[in-house]
């Protein structure tokens, strides 16, 4: 269950306090000490507190919603007896938090929320299930017949990479539930608890209407096909508030999640073929995902790994498109590196463009679009040169599409629109501005403040004259915010001229640095200056809002791009990673599942073998249909039984992902599940293998097939 953490923002001495356990809570947990905390109020009522700085908040957020995922955070502002709750955030919906989590942070997943409506029967379940991506802005329902372990939620769960799950209060609190709670809690999601009355269907079809673009008709008999599914998530649009903000409306997507689209792997699977990092890999390299994030675009690459890693295929199609792929970059170097490096220069821009929807987009994210923009057609035209054995696959695939978009329809309409307004000569100087050339009203504004200065120059010319003073040597001309123009000149030179100073200016402050005056004209002149500055910064301002607007309807154009760009990004990674290491990986032939046999000859743990200190001995694995299809490994302690069990899992996974794998041969028939429970700990630990309870449930699985 999620536990709560409030936090409150003193504004004007800015630091942050919680309080009562709370504040013992974070004093333990980030202070290591209570000796942080402070006690407020009078003996019998006192209230402990802690304070923290800015820094230390974000990382206890980072924390508290990114790491340990099973806290809601709140953060009040005020002062005084005035507070109101500005942001709120769960692991699933990081909502208001987003922009401090990841102002210097990349987004390494993108969090996935899923609801529940659970039906039982007396030999199992049926399992209603939503789920709701907010940064991707998709939608799905699934619904599927379930055992008395919820084996399939499960999976479904690790497949979609869930950080938060809606039960109703009724099915959270029930011992009937006890299985369903489990098999949550083995993924590490947080449960919320929300009221039974909240996963209501009735009027999903019509919801989604708004939220979904395109037709309404295909969306209604999506719907219509389920009987579980809508109420989860119903209860998850009015979760996320998604129909309050019209924002959303028309920029979400509906799909469908099949079960039978990719293999199947439980939270248990995933932690003994180290898919994941953990917290505690002493090196990186340990696990799947650490080895093979070598993406290098700013987030999106990497996002997509971590999806990918949790989804493998099964469609032999599917993964052959990407093992093409892959081998085009792995035989042609130059191909590759060359993608690579244009790939280096592409920012995240499925986090740009939703910023640009959710009204948060300034110039400085629309000018990142643009360069990103700017490098598609070097990228073209290294795809377009490429004239190897996937010619047509690559143009069909990422040339085809690309040439679409960059078009005088689609981006170079959007270049053209940011070389026109931006100011891009400024972007040096690390200002973001519109050009005043772009507006009329704009570019008077700016001829009149040109020509303020000019005058206010010349004025500055005749009192040196009227002086007798050097030109900005002994008259300096202020521009500041206390008295706007002035003039000044040391203290040194005033007696000079303290007699028409007296007479004919008006002696505004007499400091150390020197004696600032003015005259009339000078302060008209500056008021004029001021005000024109003002009108000028106000129309900035409302034609970044125009420009930031008309930048939001490329959105849909830069999303498939995100999606593209991050698909090639993860694949040339692959080939990276499979040429690049000292025993190069090969391409597995991948045959249909019914042919049943997995050879793997001269096969390694990818991640074993990568570590410095291992020399690896290749081994073979032949498991042949209808002659080895159950083995039993024996051997002595330590002798490396449990690396040779994960090695042929951790090959089987990377293949249907679409990798090369590290052996000499492989053929691999397609699996659609992975068992694996092997003794905890890191790649190093050889220990158990199958444990008996699951020993059954395997005999099982493979009896059925
Ligand atoms: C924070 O305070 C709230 C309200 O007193 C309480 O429900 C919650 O459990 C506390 N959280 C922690 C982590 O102590
Ligand atoms: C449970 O039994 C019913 C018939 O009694 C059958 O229709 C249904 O498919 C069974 N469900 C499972 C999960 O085996
Ligand atoms: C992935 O690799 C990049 C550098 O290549 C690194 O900055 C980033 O932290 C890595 N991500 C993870 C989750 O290890
Ligand atoms: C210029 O300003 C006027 C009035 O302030 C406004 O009506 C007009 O729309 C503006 N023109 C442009 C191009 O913004
Ligand atoms: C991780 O392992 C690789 C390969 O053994 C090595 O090159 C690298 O330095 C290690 N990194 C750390 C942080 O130990």
């Amino acid at each position: 269950m999620a536990v709560v953490v409030t936090f409150f923002l003193h504004l004007v001495q800015d630091y942050y306090t919680a309080h009562g356990e709370n504040a013992t809570y974070i004093a333990k947990t980030y202070c290591h000490t209570t000796s942080a905390l402070r006690q407020l109020g009078s003996k019998s009522d006192a209230i402990s507190s802690v304070s923290v700085s800015k820094n230390m908040f974000e990382t206890i957020a980072r924390d508290l919603l990114l790491e340990r995922t099973d806290h809601t955070l709140e953060l009040y502002e005020g002062s005084g007896s005035n507070w109101r709750l500005v942001k709120s955030g769960t692991p699933g919906n990081l909502g208001s938090f987003e922009d401090i989590l990841f102002a210097n942070n990349e987004m390494q997943d993108s969090p996935v929320i899923v609801a529940i409506v659970p039906n039982f029967r007396e030999n199992g379940s049926t399992v209603g299930l939503g789920y709701i991506d907010l940064t991707k802005r998709v939608l799905g329902l699934a619904e599927f017949l379930d055992d008395s372990h919820f084996t399939n939620l499960e999976s479904a769960l690790v497949a979609l990479g869930c950080k938060e799950c809606l039960l109703p209060v009724e099915s959270a609190k029930s011992s009937d539930f006890r299985p369903l709670n489990n098999a949550i809690s083995r993924c590490g999601v947080m449960v919320t608890e929300r009221k039974k009355t909240e996963f209501k269907g009735r009027d999903l079809a019509q919801d989604l209407g708004r939220l979904v673009k395109g037709p309404s008709e295909p969306v209604r008999d999506l719907v219509s096909g389920f009987e579980f599914a809508p109420g989860a998530l119903g209860s998850l649009l009015s979760y996320a508030e998604l129909l309050a903000d019209e924002r959303n409306y028309g920029h979400y997507s509906v799909r469908q999640y099949n079960l039978d689209n990719y293999m199947r792997l439980d939270a248990a699977a995933v932690r003994a073929l180290n898919v994941m990092e953990s917290k505690t890999d002493a090196n990186k390299t340990f696990s799947l995902f650490g080895l093979m994030n070598r993406t290098c675009t700013a987030g999106m690459g990497k996002r997509l790994l971590h999806m990918w890693l949790k989804q493998p295929l099964l469609d032999v199609d599917e993964i052959n498109f990407r093992l093409d792929m892959v081998q085009a970059f792995v035989e042609d170097t130059a191909f590759r590196q060359e993608l690579r490096q244009h790939l280096k220069r592409i920012s995240d821009i499925e986090r740009l463009i939703h910023n640009l929807e959710k009204g948060r987009a300034n110039l400085l994210h629309i000018v990142k679009l643009y360069q990103s923009s700017i490098r598609l057609p070097f990228i073209k035209s290294i795809l377009e040169r490429y004239d190897g054995q996937f010619a047509s696959l690559v143009k069909e695939k990422y040339l085809d599409p690309l040439g679409y978009w960059t078009n005088d329809d689609h981006l170079n309409k959007f270049n053209g629109l940011v070389e026109a307004s931006v100011d891009l000569d400024q972007l040096e100087n690390g200002e973001y501005m519109i050009s005043s050339g772009y507006d009329s009203n704009l570019s008077a504004l700016k001829d009149d403040q040109e020509s303020l200065e000019r005058q206010i120059h010349s004025l500055h010319k005749h009192t040196a004259n009227d002086l007798d003073l050097a030109l900005d040597k002994t008259l300096k001309l202020d521009k500041g915010t206390q008295f706007g123009h002035v003039f000044r000149i040391t203290k040194k030179e005033e007696p000079k001229v303290r007699k028409k100073l007296n007479s004919h200016y008006i002696v505004l402050e007499t400091r150390k640095d020197g004696v600032k005056f003015t005259n009339a004209k000078l302060k008209k002149l500056g008021d004029q200056y001021q005000k024109i500055l003002e009108e000028y910064k106000t129309c900035q301002k409302e034609l970044v809002v125009r420009v930031v607007q008309t930048a939001a309807t490329f959105s849909e154009v830069f999303e498939g791009l995100a999606l593209l760009l991050s698909e090639l990004d993860v694949l040339l990674g692959f080939a990276d990673l499979a040429a690049s290491c000292p025993t190069p990986y090969t391409r597995p032939d991948i045959t249909m599942s019914d042919m049943g046999d997995i050879i793997l000859e001269g096969s390694r743990h990818p991640c074993v073998e990568a570590q410095d200190w291992v020399n690896f001995m290749p081994n073979d694995c032949k498991l042949v249909r209808e002659k080895s299809w159950f083995q039993i490994i024996t051997g002595p302690n330590m002798g490396g039984k449990s690396t040779f069990i994960r090695q042929v899992g951790v090959n089987i996974l990377m293949a249907q992902v679409g990798s090369f794998v590290p052996c000499d041969r492989a053929s691999i028939s397609v699996r659609d599940c992975i068992f694996a429970r092997v003794g905890a700990g890191d790649c190093q630990v050889s220990c158990v293998a199958f444990s008996s309870g699951l020993l059954e449930q395997a005999k099982k699985e493979l009896i059925k097939r």
